[in-house]
């Protein structure tokens, strides 16, 4: 049976009421749970298997995202993260989000770009056309590498030479186009990338130095839309000074890289609760972000003719569930297990949506109220709860000290104090 993951109040739950409304939405086992908890998860033997020399592990917050429908499936979504409002931001879009149907996403096949750097080439025009017409040898000889990854119906499936300029002249760069099905990717297009290089060198009478995949994913990208009513966001102005954020973006590269940056809060945060490789998705997303000529935003904010926000956003979305961390590391795994997503495609998806719905947020704040209230009514609570606050009393005392703007221990002291008191006459 689908739920709902517009959960009212998900934020005033304990993290560990929290954790129990998480687990059952997700059918998650006990296992799974604790791993999510922090009570067990990636141990110092398993670390220890991840990477060289390892003496422990590091432990971040994972908050989870209320309200995300994408595609009309509802999803509650894992973000690590250490920044604060991140998680609320994005929860929040998603809600303004739902009344218009939430996010429609799609997603190309999951081909990489695996290159093959040729040098010292006499001719290039005429070596990259030989490459080129020796296309079905080099692309039988990529696939011989990965039998599994063929009987899944993935493979090399196409291959192009380009000659481009360098320092030092010339030189021919052969791609290697490979569906990667549900895999981040980068092993298989390795592996084959360097098993064809000796053949590339034979057809093109070149040297052949580098042998790797390239993040700038174009061919495997994900694309999210959604539609905030003016009512929803606030009002036509909103919509307007949103819209006016988007054009400072678009024409500016010192605010565009702040603006991705932003998106980017929401991409990496569900990349690593997936056990993702989120370097790999920031070098596409900001390579990606120059493709069209200057350096611009990975989104785009228009106003409806009925007044309504629209944005979108399209990514490189190099995002695997097969191998890596993904499938060793207890907490990506239980996070993958949360967000119920079956495919590389699906999880692709839901990430662009995030990307997208932390963008909204943030331009909606910033165009209005500014970010400063959102992260000093989470300070505030800390500062709460640090003294002692009984949860019944925490959302007054929250609100009285921001209100106040007094946000520190002593005064969220005698607030506590006070609110005690005046429930105790009652
Ligand atoms: C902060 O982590 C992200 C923002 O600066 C993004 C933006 O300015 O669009 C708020």
């Amino acid at each position: 049976m689908e739920r709902s993951s517009r959960i009212e109040g998900f934020y005033k739950l304990s993290p560990e009421e929290r954790l129990r409304v998480v687990k059952e939405f997700a059918g998650l086992t006990d296992d799974e749970a604790r791993a999510l908890s922090g009570q067990a998860g990636l141990t110092p033997g398993g670390a220890d298997k991840m990477v060289e020399n390892a003496v422990g592990t590091f432990a971040m917050p994972i908050g989870v995202a209320t309200n995300f429908l994408v595609n009309g499936r509802d999803y509650l979504v894992p973000m690590v993260i250490e920044e604060p409002s991140v998680v609320a931001a994005a929860s929040n879009a998603a809600r303004m989000a739902r009344d218009k149907g939430g996010f429609r996403a799609s997603s190309t096949p999951p081909v990489m770009i695996g290159q093959v750097q040729v040098t010292r080439v006499k001719d290039p025009e005429a070596a990259a056309a030989r490459l080129e017409a020796a296309k079905a040898r080099i692309l039988k000889l990529a696939n011989e590498q990965d039998p599994m990854l063929i009987s899944l119906g993935g493979g090399a499936r196409d291959l192009e030479a380009r000659v481009i300029e360098t320092m030092h002249g010339p030189q021919v760069v052969v791609h290697l186009k490979v569906d990667v099905r549900d895999a981040m990717g980068a092993n298989a297009v390795n592996t084959m990338a360097e098993a064809t290089a000796p053949l590339i060198e034979e057809v093109s009478g070149g040297r052949v130095y580098l042998r790797i995949l390239s993040n700038l994913a174009v061919f495997r990208t994900a694309k999210a839309e959604a539609t905030w009513s003016k009512e929803a966001i606030g009002g036509e102005e909103v919509v307007d000074g949103v819209v006016e954020a988007y054009a400072f973006a678009e024409a500016d590269p010192y605010r565009c890289a702040t603006h991705n940056k932003g998106i980017m809060n929401g991409i990496d945060a569900v990349i690593i609760a997936t056990g993702n490789d989120w370097r790999a998705i920031e070098a596409g997303a900001h390579a990606y972000a120059t493709v069209s000529g200057g350096y611009k935003p990975l989104t785009r904010f228009w106003k409806t003719p009925e007044g309504d926000l629209r944005g979108s956003i399209e990514v490189p979305m190099a995002v695997g569930l097969v191998g890596g961390a993904t499938k060793v590391h207890p907490g990506a795994k239980a996070c993958v297990r949360l967000l119920g997503i079956r495919t590389a495609n699906e999880l692709a998806e839901v990430v662009a949506s995030v990307g997208l719905a932390q963008n909204l947020a943030a331009l909606r704040a910033l165009a209005t109220v500014g970010i400063q209230k959102g992260h000093m009514s989470l300070h505030a609570r800390n500062i709460v709860a640090s003294v002692g606050c009984p949860p019944e009393l925490m959302e007054e005392a929250v609100e009285i000290i921001v209100r106040e703007r007094k946000i520190r221990m002593d005064r969220a002291k005698d607030v506590v104090e006070e609110l005690k008191r005046s429930r105790a006459k009652r």
